[in-house]
C-alpha cells in the first residue's frame, strides 16, 4: 500500500502537480505532511483552498532555479518532519516550448536545462539528508515510495531510444538529462535505501499539454499513483515508466 508519511511535490499550483496533491489526499492513509510547493504561493488560489480544508497540506514557496528558496523550504520541512525525515520527493515542475532546429536559441536551451534538469538535481541534493533520515527509520524494509523515494516527472520526449520525429531540442535534451540524473541517483542512493525512478505522465490536458492532449490530469495521475504503489525493491528503482500505461519506456 502507498502510505508515505511525508511527501514534497514541486510545481503544485496547477496541472499535474495540483492533481498529485489531490490524489495523495484521497489515499486510504494520506500523508501526515504534504508539502505542496510552488513559485508564488499568494497566487496559488486552488492550492490554498485545498490547504485550508486539509491541515496536513502546507503550501511552500520553492522555485527550482532559485537556490535560496530551495534552502528555505528545506529548513521549513526539516523543522516540521523532525526525526522522521521526508519519505517522498516528487520533482514535478517543468517547462516545455516546442522549438525545432531553426528556432532554437541558447536562452531556451539554458532555461529548459535549468528548470527540467539542474533544478530537480539541486532540490534532490538539498532534501537528501531528510530522505536518508526517513530511510533510516525502516532500515530492513525494501526500497519503496513509502519508505524513501525520489520520483522525477520526466517526459517521453526525453527518450533517446523512442525518438522517431526529432525537433523540440530544449525539451528532449533537458528531459534526457533528467533521465540520466534519475539513473545516476538510483545507483548512488541504493546504499542509503532510497529509490529513484522517472515517470512520463502521458500527453496530458494542462497548460503545457494543451487542449488536444489525450488524457486528463485525473487519468494521468491515477496512472502515476498506481506506478508509485508498485515500485518495490531494487527492481523498482532506476526505471523509466509511462505512468498512464504503467509500462516501462526505453531510456
Ligand atoms: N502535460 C503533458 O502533456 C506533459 C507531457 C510530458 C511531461 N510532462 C511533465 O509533467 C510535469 C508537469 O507538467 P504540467 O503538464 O502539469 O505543466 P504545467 O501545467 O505547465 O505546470 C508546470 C508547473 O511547473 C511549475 N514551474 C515552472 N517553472 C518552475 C520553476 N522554475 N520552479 C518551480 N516550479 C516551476 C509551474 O509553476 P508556475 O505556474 O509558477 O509557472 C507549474 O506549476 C512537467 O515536468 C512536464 O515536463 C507533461
Amino acid at each position: 500500500m502507498l502510505s508515505p508519511k511525508s511527501v514534497l511535490i514541486t510545481g503544485c499550483n496547477r496541472g499535474i502537480g495540483l492533481e498529485i496533491v489531490k490524489q495523495f489526499l484521497q489515499l486510504t492513509e494520506p500523508p501526515k505532511f504534504l508539502f505542496a510547493c510552488c513559485r508564488n504561493p499568494v497566487a496559488a488560489t486552488e492550492l490554498n483552498a485545498i490547504a485550508e480544508s486539509n491541515p496536513q497540506v502546507r503550501v511552500v514557496e520553492l522555485d527550482v532555479v532559485k537556490q535560496d528558496t530551495i534552502e528555505k523550504a528545506k529548513l521549513l520541512v526539516a523543522s516540521i518532519v523532525e526525526n522522521e525525515g521526508l519519505n517522498l520527493l516528487i520533482n514535478n515542475s517543468g517547462v516545455y516550448v516546442p522549438i525545432g532546429l531553426v528556432d532554437v536559441t541558447r536562452e531556451e536551451m539554458k532555461r529548459h536545462y535549468e528548470v527540467n534538469a539542474v533544478g530537480p538535481l539541486m532540490v534532490t541534493q538539498a532534501f537528501l539528508p531528510l530522505l536518508k533520515q526517513a530511510a533510516r527509520q525502516h532500515p530492513t524494509d525494501p526500497l519503496s515510495c513509502s519508505k524513501a523515494g525520489i520520483i522525477n516527472i520526466s517526459s517521453g520526449t526525453g527518450s533517446i531510444s523512442e525518438n522517431s520525429t526529432g525537433g523540440s531540442y530544449p525539451s528532449r535534451t533537458s528531459k534526457a538529462a533528467l533521465n540520466m540524473i534519475t539513473s545516476n541517483l538510483s545507483l548512488d542512493l541504493k546504499v542509503d535505501g532510497i529509490l529513484c525512478t522517472a515517470i512520463h505522465p502521458g500527453w496530458v490536458k494542462t497548460e503545457m499539454g494543451g487542449e488536444s492532449a489525450l488524457i486528463t490530469t485525473e487519468e494521468s495521475v491515477k496512472g502515476i499513483m498506481s506506478v508509485l504503489e508498485k515500485l518495490q525493491g531494487e527492481e523498482g528503482s532506476g526505471k523509466f515508466y509511462h505512468g498512464f500505461k504503467g509500462e516501462l519506456i526505453g531510456w
